[in-house]
């Protein structure tokens, strides 16, 4: 492991920490700024990576005068040379609407991306997180989703790039890994929602609180008893720190996700009740791809890492909705851009 920027700093209270040097692709994004705040908090210099493509300078900007953090503006389908401790790879666009929106780049951001960071990671004998997804189980046909589940995944569908590219990097890591010795850390990562999502990445959590925000009518595919788990962003965040520092066998693949289901109906009426809109709801036919149910079995998490969500859907939405309503009345040059691109796909549900 490179240690030569490794120093003991004094963390909150009395303990002393380790501090190390930290790359994190894909630090720009939802779930990447979370992390780099998460982990700058906890003494390390933090190097971001991210390209912008869904990522914002928003979400970071209130990082960039600090003296631990370093931000780089670099696409990992790139070789990358710097010197690291640990890697975290969460470079990929998470939203269908954005992986789809140039398909070839989305898998060449996963499996070159992925080379790119393992190669770094092997040149450095350091330890690498992979944030998979919980769509590499595609199409369950076992509930809830284990991880010694192979999935029900169509290789040549819309969705493919995504799904596919994911499971190709989950196979490279698990090479590097029996080739290689690599330490590797790969987190499956169910539905997660929280602030610094995108206002309209077609998702349905900021879906139905961007529409109760402005008075939009709430739009349900099917008839809303299709069920979805939210995981809130610092439990998340929270689980994929815990692998990172388990032991060197603990290599996953790990459910991350919260387990408790809701109907999409719930969600709906919980949206509605939290903010106070007078939105109404308007019902659609079922897209023919959207799955009844998907849930993690967060077993092993709860084994190896003993971690499982602690954050209240209630609570979690409560900060979620205030985040959204800061940002849609500041209107920040991002998330116009977003509003403009996503309003015609919104039919996506996930
Ligand atoms: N949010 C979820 O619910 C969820 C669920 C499962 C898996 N994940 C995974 O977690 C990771 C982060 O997801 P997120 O929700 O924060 O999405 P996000 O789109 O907000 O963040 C992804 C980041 O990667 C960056 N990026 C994309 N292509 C890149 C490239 N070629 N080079 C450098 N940077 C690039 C984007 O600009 C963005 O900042 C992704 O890998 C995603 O697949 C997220």
């Amino acid at each position: 492991m490179h240690t030569s920027q490794s120093a003991v700093a004094p963390a909150a209270g009395n303990e002393m920490i380790d501090r190390k040097t930290i790359l994190i692709t894909g630090g720009a994004g939802f779930l990447g700024s979370h992390l780099c705040e998460r982990l700058l908090g906890e003494g390390h210099h933090v190097i971001c990576v991210d390209n912008y493509f869904t990522g914002r300078k928003e979400n970071i900007e209130h990082l960039m005068g600090h003296a631990r953090f370093e931000m780089l503006r670099h696409d990992v389908t790139f070789p990358l040379y710097v010197e690291v401790d640990e890697i975290y790879n969460l470079a990929s666009p998470a939203s269908p609407i954005h992986y789809q929106h140039d398909p070839v780049q989305t898998t060449k951001t996963n499996v070159h991306g992925a080379i790119n960071m393992l190669g770094l990671a092997k040149r450095l004998k350091c330890r690498i997180f992979q944030a998979s997804t919980s769509e590499v189980y595609g199409d369950p046909a076992m509930h809830p989703q284990r991880e010694d589940y192979w999935g029900n995944v169509n290789p040549i569908g819309p969705r493919s790039c995504y799904d596919e590219g994911k499971r190709c990097a989950e196979t490279l890591f698990f090479d590097y890994h029996r080739q290689h010795a690599l330490d590797i850390k790969v987190a499956r990562i169910f539905n997660t929602y929280g602030p610094r999502m995108h206002p309209r990445d077609g998702r349905v959590v900021s879906n139905f609180i961007v529409h109760a925000l402005t008075g939009e009518p709430i739009t349900i595919y099917g008839d809303g008893s299709q069920t979805r788990s939210f995981c809130y962003v610092d439990d998340l965040i929270e689980g994929c720190l815990r692998l990172m520092n388990s032991p060197d066998p603990v290599t996953g693949p790990i459910n991350l996700g919260n387990p408790s289901e809701f109907t999409i109906q719930e969600l709906a009426e919980l949206v509605i009740e939290v903010t106070g809109s007078k939105s109404t709801f308007t019902y659609l036919p079922l897209p023919k791809d959207d799955p009844t149910r998907r849930q993690p079995d967060i077993s092993l998490a709860r084994q190896h890492l003993r971690w499982a969500p602690t954050v209240a859907l209630r609570d979690g939405l409560k900060l979620t909705i205030d985040y959204f309503d800061r940002m849609l009345s500041i209107g920040t040059r991002g998330v116009r851009f977003e509003v403009a691109r996503a309003t015609s796909v919104s039919r996506f549900t996930r």
